[in-house]
C-alpha cells in the first residue's frame, strides 16, 4: 500500500512541477522571442530611464501603502465581527453616535492616506516635469499617421532646422526635452523605453523630458486612436552615445542632398520628385516633402532629407529588407498598402483627400524606380549613419 502510494505521489508531484516549468518557459521564450524577432524592444519597467525609475519607487511606495490599508482594514473588518456580534437576547446594538474621539479617527486616518499619496505624485512630478536648462531639445510633430522629429538648436548649414521623419535620434545619459504637438487630429507619443505617454493635441505644445541611459533601438507607438492607420503609426528611437550623437548632428547640419550626376537613374528622380509630370497630372514629391539643400521645402509629409539611411518606411509599418522591398510599391499607392494615407498614388487610382475622391497621375514603373533611385541617395555620411552599430539596430534598409 505505502510502496504504491509513495510511487504514486513521487511521479505526480515531479510532473506538475514540470508541466508548471514547461509552461513557464514556454511563456518566458515568447515574450523574448517575440521581441528579439522584431526588433522591438517593449518593456513598461526599463530602469535605464530615470523616469522610469521615478514611477517605479513610487508605485512601490504606493503598493506599500496599499498593503498597510488593506492589511488595517480587514483587521478592523474581522475584529468587529468577531467582538460585536448579535446578541441572543434580541437587545439594540450599542450606540456611537457623538463619540468624538472616534469620529475624529475616522477623518483623520483618510486624511493622513491622502496627504502621504499625493506627495508622493507631486514629488514624483517636481523631479520629472522641469526641463534642465542644458537638454538636447526635440520638436515632435505628430500627424495622420507619421512623425516628425526636428532639432530646433540645429540650424542646417544648406537653411531649415535638421528633422527626420520617423525616426528620432537621441543621446544617451542625458534628458531630452520634447516639444510635442499635433498637425490635425489628437495623437499619442510613447515610447516606453524612454519615459512616459504624452498626447500630441493639435494648436497645443505640449513639453516632455524623457532619457535613457542604455544606447539602443526602441520602439514608439501613437497612443490615440486618430483614424484608419493609427496602428500603423509607429516610430523608432535611436538613442546615441553623446558622441555619436553630436557626430550625427553636426553631419545633419552641414547635410546637403547630393546632386546626382547627369543623365543618371538619380538625375530623372530628381526632376520627377521636384517636378511630378504635368503631362500626367502626376504631382511633385517636393510639394509635401523637405529634402535639406534642395528647393523641396514642403511639410505637409515627413522629412526625406535623409530617407536613404533610414530602415524603416511608411511610419514604421516595414523595416529593412522588407522597407526596401516595399519602397516601389509605396510610391505606387500609398493609399492601397497604408489605409488612410494621404499621399497622392502614381498608378492612376483612385484616393481620398478630405472625403473626396482624386485620381492620381500616372507614372511608369521606370519612372517610380528613378525616384526610388534618388530616395535611396539621399544618405547621411558613414560617421553620421545613426544605425552602424547600434545596439538592436535593424538589418538592411531603404537604401
Ligand atoms: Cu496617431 Cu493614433
Amino acid at each position: 500500500m505505502n510502496t504504491i502510494q509513495d510511487r504514486h505521489s513521487g511521479t505526480a508531484r515531479p510532473r506538475r512541477r514540470s508541466a508548471l516549468s514547461v509552461l513557464a518557459a514556454g511563456l518566458a521564450a515568447t515574450l523574448l522571442t517575440g521581441c528579439q524577432q522584431s526588433n522591438q524592444l517593449i518593456t513598461f519597467g526599463d530602469m535605464s530611464s530615470s523616469y522610469n525609475r521615478e514611477v517605479f519607487w513610487m508605485s512601490v511606495w504606493a503598493i506599500a501603502l496599499s498593503i498597510i490599508i488593506f492589511v488595517g482594514v480587514s483587521w478592523a473588518l474581522f475584529y468587529t465581527v468577531a467582538k460585536f456580534r448579535e446578541d441572543r437576547h434580541d437587545a439594540p446594538p450599542a450606540q456611537f453616535h457623538g463619540n468624538n474621539r472616534l469620529e475624529v479617527i475616522l477623518v483623520a486616518v483618510p486624511v493622513v492616506i491622502v496627504v502621504l499619496l499625493s506627495v508622493l505624485t507631486v514629488r514624483s512630478m517636481a523631479r520629472l516635469n522641469p526641463t534642465p536648462t542644458n537638454a538636447a531639445k526635440i520638436d515632435v510633430l505628430a500627424k495622420q499617421f507619421w512623425w516628425n522629429f526636428s532639432y530646433p538648436a540645429a540650424t542646417a548649414e544648406a537653411g531649415g532646422t535638421v528633422s527626420n521623419g520617423n525616426e528620432m535620434i537621441m543621446p544617451t545619459n542625458a534628458r531630452v526635452a520634447l516639444s510635442i504637438t499635433s498637425g490635425d487630429v489628437v495623437h499619442g507619443f510613447w515610447a516606453p523605453n524612454i519615459g512616459g505617454q504624452r498626447h500630441a493635441l493639435p494648436s497645443v505644445i505640449k513639453t516632455w523630458n524623457v532619457d535613457t541611459e542604455r544606447p539602443g533601438v526602441y520602439q514608439g507607438n501613437c497612443t490615440q486612436l486618430c483614424g484608419a492607420s493609427h496602428a500603423n503609426m509607429r516610430y523608432k528611437v535611436i538613442a546615441l552615445e553623446p558622441a555619436r550623437f553630436d557626430a550625427f548632428l553636426s553631419a545633419a547640419r552641414a547635410y546637403r542632398a547630393p546632386t546626382p550626376a547627369e543623365g543618371s537613374a538619380e538625375a530623372r528622380g530628381y526632376t520627377l520628385f521636384m517636378q511630378g509630370k504635368t503631362a500626367t497630372g502626376a504631382l511633385a514629391c517636393a510639394a509635401c516633402h523637405r529634402v535639406q539643400g534642395t528647393p523641396a521645402a514642403g511639410a505637409a509629409g515627413p522629412d526625406l532629407s535623409f530617407f536613404g539611411t533610414r530602415r524603416t518606411l511608411g511610419a514604421g509599418m516595414w523595416e529593412g529588407d522588407k522597407a526596401r522591398e516595399m519602397l516601389p510599391e509605396w510610391i505606387k499607392h500609398s493609399p492601397k498598402v497604408k489605409p488612410g494615407s494621404l499621399m497622392p498614388t502614381y498608378d492612376g487610382s483612385e484616393y481620398l483627400v478630405d472625403g473626396k475622391v482624386q485620381r492620381g497621375g500616372r507614372l511608369t514603373d521606370e519612372e517610380i524606380g528613378d525616384i526610388t533611385a534618388y530616395l535611396r541617395s539621399l544618405k547621411l555620411p558613414e560617421e553620421a549613419d545613426y544605425w552602424r552599430g547600434t545596439p538592436g539596430a535593424i538589418a538592411g534598409g531603404t537604401q
